[in-house]
């Protein structure tokens, strides 16, 4: 049932490419429209939304950090992002027109499914994005986007991830194009990307033999800290929990415009540094944050577009990215990350599908 994969988990990320294609499948029209027959919202109530709260838990989390910068820069709707677990207590304030966006791979952890009762007890419309059809997320919320994953085994999340993120690409373009667009340049350029995203993804997939021999002197570390700006941030985040969850290396994720105020004091020599540099108008500030860590003998992964001609001399190791538009790099970036930490993993012995104290399904407060 692996499909002569060692493990769930790579077999997970080899699926990606086609998982991807799959949450696409009938929702990009030929007019370059996102298509969610799902929803079939009114004008009246679209453009009334004045607010959304993005809640989910973890790996789902994250993607909702995504789906806030996305939201904001196509609807310009105030996005809050929070961890259901915060949210539920603390009796969050809500306009008559606020939006409540769950997300949850299996629509059954505690924490999400309490925070999306409480926001329905209050009035608010509840969009759930979930892998499971009739997961107690999926009947309780009003509007259900499926993101069509398959089944995820392994306790690590990594094609729910990535279809977690289309998914919320696509609903961003759906509420902008029925708003009437803020931004009708970055809709295209999104859209246009995502067609091309089952093919990217799938070229990045051939980055496995450079994070297994990266993985294979990194498997020995303690620690290690991975940097970024703005989507380069977040996606910094999933990869310092996906390391966390299955190696056990301890990983901080940090801004790495915030590295100077505390962290720099931890960058030692052969600290490893996985930095992200895949936002072009953040391009530069972010090297100048690698060059910070690199005068105190770090050792630095960068992460970048293929065609880069700066990084080589920057960092001391490059992977190259394939190109897509800034705003889907979390989706390609987030490949080689779970690779490594999945190589790492592997390379200390550990039980890489069902990592100590986790369980797949936190149903769990
Ligand atoms: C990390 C991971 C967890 C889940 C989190 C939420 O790899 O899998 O952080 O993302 O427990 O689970 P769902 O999405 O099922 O609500």
């Amino acid at each position: 049932e692996k499909g002569g994969y060692e493990h769930f988990m790579l077999k997970e990320i080899y699926e990606q490419p086609k998982a991807v294609a799959d949450t696409l499948t009938g929702r990009l029209s030929d007019d370059n429209r996102a298509v969610l027959p799902e929803l079939d919202w009114a004008l009246g109530m679209a453009r009334g939304i004045d607010r959304i709260h993005v809640v989910a838990c973890g790996t789902a989390y994250h993607a909702g950090m995504v789906g806030r910068q996305i939201l904001e820069r196509l609807t310009r709707i105030p996005v809050e992002v929070e961890v259901a677990s915060e949210y539920r207590y603390r009796d969050p304030i809500y306009t008559d027109h606020t939006l409540v966006l769950v997300i949850s791979q299996s629509g059954e952890t505690a924490d999400t499914l309490a925070a999306l009762q409480e926001a329905k007890a209050r009035g608010a419309r509840v969009v759930a994005v979930t892998n499971v059809v009739g997961s107690s997320v999926a009947r309780e919320a009003d509007d259900v986007i499926i993101t069509w994953a398959g089944p995820e085994i392994a306790v690590a999340s990594t094609k729910a991830y990535t279809t977690q993120l289309v998914a919320l690409y696509l609903f961003a373009c759906y509420l902008a194009q029925l708003r009437g667009a803020a931004d009708p340049a970055t809709i295209e350029e999104v859209l246009a990307g995502l067609r091309d995203l089952p093919d990217a993804v799938s070229k990045v997939l051939d980055t496995a033999p450079a994070m297994k021999a990266f993985a294979q002197q990194f498997a020995r570390k303690e620690s290690a800290f991975f940097i970024g700006r703005g989507l380069d941030y977040v996606a910094a985040l999933e990869g310092a929990l996906k390391l966390k969850e299955i190696s056990y290396i301890h990983a901080e994720a940090y801004a790495a415009g915030e590295l100077k105020h505390g962290t720099l004091a931890l960058i030692a020599e052969g600290v490893p540094v996985i930095a992200l540099a895949t936002q072009d108008h953040l391009y530069e500030k972010t090297v100048s944050n690698i060059k910070e860590v690199k005068a105190r003998d770090a050792h630095v992964l960068a992460l970048t577009w293929t065609g880069d001609e700066e990084m080589a001399s920057v960092a001391d190791e490059v992977l190259y990215l394939p190109r897509v538009s800034p705003w889907l790099a979390p989706a390609v970036v987030a490949v080689p990350l779970q690779l490594l930490a999945y190589f790492a993993a592997v390379e200390r012995g550990n039980d890489v599908d069902k990592p100590r104290n986790l369980a797949k399904s936190v149903t769990v407060e």
